[in-house]
């Protein structure tokens, strides 16, 4: 899996952030039918799948050093994205190792993993790194295991304790959200985060999804695809920022609407990890614009029928009201009525 990275490119002030047609082409688009309605819509975390976003445990694309370096920037702006409570140290550790694990067996000719014993070697050659540490030892590197391997992920990640037959959000480095805030959910109960989501908690969605993380299996991770959309190629769409990107969605005009608005699309994958028994979570984000939706005729015809009827609640709840009706109007005339057959 070679990469060409674009290291230059933007997600803030001047957007330069574009995606190459191969890129385009392995974007994971969410919507297995015509009409969306929230489901636990899990499914195994195994290779393959519609696109080549699903091969790798953990996804690096032609983003990942401009990512990297615009989530770098956002944690010395603001420290609080990342925190993990003191008791999730082995989690943290776990962590490590899966990431560190699965980039080396997938992409060899980035990243390199070496051990002797407790001594190990890490290598990433896209960020320039090489560091060696002692695992188990924190002191032996320049900071905290969590926070030294999700920086150099692409994606957010969340550490889950479980206890009580529940999961507790205990930690995470949380650079790249669509409007929710770690700094406000860290250490609720799996109920009281989901708490602003319509719909979902009286259809049992989340007593269901609940159900089934507390049983996931190490060795066994699932994934679910969730989506949003935003104005501007925005990777931080935070709350505390809002000031900063809210004022966009008032840009958006009939004549800009496809190149502003991006449809945001979160593989979230999920993991048992093997000696803290907590999970982690990883949210992993791709943006697309409507305009390059537009290029393959089964995206541009779903998309416009997911939008066109999509439940009021749910688009106020993602955001969407001051710019869905022109995002609709710009796709129904590509929308040839053919039928989509299922599956994406
Ligand atoms: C939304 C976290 C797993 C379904 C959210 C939100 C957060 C979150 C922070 C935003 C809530 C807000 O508005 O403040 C997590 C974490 C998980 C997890 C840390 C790891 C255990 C799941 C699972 C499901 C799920 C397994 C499966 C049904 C949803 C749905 C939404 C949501 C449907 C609304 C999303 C939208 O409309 O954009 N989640 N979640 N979550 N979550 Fe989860």
């Amino acid at each position: 899996m070679t990469v060409q990275f674009k290291p230059a490119e933007t997600f803030r002030d001047t957007f330069t952030y574009k995606k190459s047609p191969e890129d385009l082409l392995r974007f994971p688009f969410p919507f297995p039918e015509d009409s969306y309605m929230y489901s636990v819509n899990i499914e195994p975390h195994v290779r393959g799948g519609p696109t080549a976003a699903f091969q790798a445990v953990f996804d690096i694309d032609e983003h990942y050093i401009a990512e990297c370096k615009e989530r770098a920037r956002v944690l010395a702006e603001d420290p609080k994205r990342c925190q993990v409570l003191p008791h999730m140290m082995t989690a943290e550790w776990d962590t490590l190792e899966l990431i560190m694990e699965s980039l080396a067996a997938d992409y060899p000719e980035h990243f390199t993993l070496s051990k002797d014993g407790d001594a190990w070697t890490w290598v990433n050659r896209p960020l320039g790194i090489q560091q060696s540490f002692i695992f188990g030892k924190a002191e032996t590197l320049p900071c905290g295991p969590f926070e030294y391997i999700t920086r150099q992920a692409q994606g957010d990640f969340t550490l889950q304790d479980q206890r009580e037959d529940n999961l507790f959000v205990d930690g995470g480095m949380v650079t790249t959200q669509a409007d929710w805030s770690l700094e406000f959910d860290i250490g609720m109960s799996f109920h009281e985060w989901h708490g602003p989501v319509p719909l979902a908690h009286e259809k049992g969605v989340f007593d269901r999804a609940l159900k089934y993380l507390l049983r996931l299996q190490y060795g066994q991770p699932v994934r679910r695809l969730n989506w949003t959309m935003t104005v501007n190629p925005r990777l931080d769409t935070s709350p505390e920022n809002y000031p900063v990107w809210g004022p966009d969605k008032a840009s958006v005009t009939p004549q800009n609407v496809a190149d502003k608005v991006h449809l945001r699309v979160e593989l979230q994958t999920l993991y048992r990890l093997p000696r803290s028994n907590a999970i982690l979570f990883g949210i992993r984000c791709y943006l697309t614009s409507v305009a390059d939706i537009a290029k393959v005729p089964k995206w541009r015809r779903r998309l416009h029928r997911v939008l066109r009827d999509l439940n009021p609640d749910i688009a106020a709840y993602k955001g969407l009201p001051r710019f869905r009706e022109m995002v609709v109007d710009y796709l129904a005339p590509l929308d040839d009525g053919a039928p989509t057959s299922a599956g994406i």
